[in-house]
């Protein structure tokens, strides 16, 4: 668990999540399926965002906490390499805190209200004329947890494409106003041209929503339609028996695009044998959704025990995943620290060198 990766010449990547408690098969088919293979290629950063968590939930920061050691956790079950990939914590990247002061300078407030990433979560949460100060703040705290690393890109779901949008709207205006990067310039040569910050692309991946065992909404923690990456096997398979479809019997044809098939064919890797269930199912031929749901628990446990056992070595042991936390988060100062001195001799504010001691 060393610091190997600190001047990797890979391309460098950044995403995060806000802690809001255990991961499940969603978060796995959406975007931590993705970083798993993006980390050998990939000079990774992985961000905990723990001080957003209070933009909504301020009241509770010891679920926060709780909530923040449990999705690493997560990470690591499901196969993220501390070896590889940078987790650090937000709370603890000065440069983020600071980089967001000077950032919110260079955006009008009436741009950043506009974002409708923003505006669909103070509907959602029942917000509208209560949120707090810090609310809206966090839109432009997130372009920079981007741009203090410097990124290529930005692998993120689509909902988050707005922040990006803004991010690279920063970026560019920072480097216009203090680097003399031209106007004209195009984005991919803004740090060739002496700007500090690169404007990162959003990576947006195939876009994999999964449904919930309801059938009909996105799997999420709050419906009650999930399946935890925590969950034992006899859980699996109860959650999975309970996928609604409205199929009456074995010989009636089935409709192939029903929420069983979609976890079908998210995590039976066997084409051949997908084609074949799909093919009797559509036919009604004596193949009943018992069956397949058999089949799928079966498929979801062989995918879930690797990860289960790389649990149960984190299982009540906070301390190792502090320590790891740790380690990423003092990576991601080192590479920060950069990007402020940086930014800070652009703005005419650098006036003597420091270094963050953890
Ligand atoms: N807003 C993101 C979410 O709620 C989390 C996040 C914070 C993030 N900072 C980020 C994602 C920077 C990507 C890059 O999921």
């Amino acid at each position: 668990m060393t610091a190997q990766l600190v001047s990797s010449s890979k391309p460098r990547i950044l995403t995060g999540d806000t802690p809001t408690g255990s991961l499940h098969l969603g978060h796995w088919v959406g975007s931590v399926k993705r970083r798993v293979e993006l980390q050998d290629s990939h000079e990774c950063y992985f961000l905990l965002a723990n001080m957003h968590a209070f933009t909504t939930r301020s009241e509770d920061p010891l679920g926060i906490r709780r909530d923040t050691i449990e999705i690493v956790r997560d990470y690591l079950a499901m196969g993220i390499d501390p070896n590889k990939a940078a987790i650090f914590l937000q709370s603890e990247v000065p440069a983020i805190a600071e980089l967001t002061f000077l950032f919110a300078m260079l955006l009008p407030f009436n741009r950043v209200m506009r974002n409708p990433t923003l505006k669909t979560e103070l509907e959602l949460k029942g917000l509208s004329e209560k949120f707090s100060f810090g609310f809206p703040l966090y839109a432009v705290g997130q372009t920079a947890d981007i741009l203090s690393f410097r990124p290529v890109g930005v692998p993120v779901g689509e909902d988050q494409v707005p922040h990006l949008e803004l991010t690279r709207e920063v970026a560019r205006r920072f480097n216009q106003m203090y680097c003399s990067v031209p106007t004209d310039a195009e984005d991919e040569d803004h740090e060739k041209l002496g700007g500090v910050f690169p404007v990162p692309r959003a990576d947006v991946g195939r876009v994999g929503r999964l449904v919930g065992i309801d059938g009909k909404n996105k799997m999420s923690k709050s419906l009650g339609n999930a399946i935890f990456i925590s969950d034992s096997p006899k859980e699996v398979q109860k959650k999975v028996n309970k996928i609604f479809t409205g199929r009456q019997s074995a010989t009636e044809p089935g409709d192939t695009s029903n929420a069983l098939f979609q976890f079908v064919d998210c995590f039976i890797a066997d084409e051949a044998r997908v084609a074949e269930l799909k093919d009797r199912y559509s036919r009604g031929d004596n193949i009943g959704d018992g069956h397949i749901k058999a089949e799928l628990s079966e498929a979801i446990n062989a995918l879930l025990t690797p990860m289960r056992e790389r649990r149960a070595q984190f299982e009540g042991r906070d301390d190792l995943i502090v320590d790891i936390v740790h380690d990423g988060t003092a990576r991601a100062n080192r590479l920060t620290e950069q990007t402020l001195l940086r930014a800070k001799d652009a703005v005419g504010l650098k006036f003597w060198p420091r270094t963050l001691a953890m």
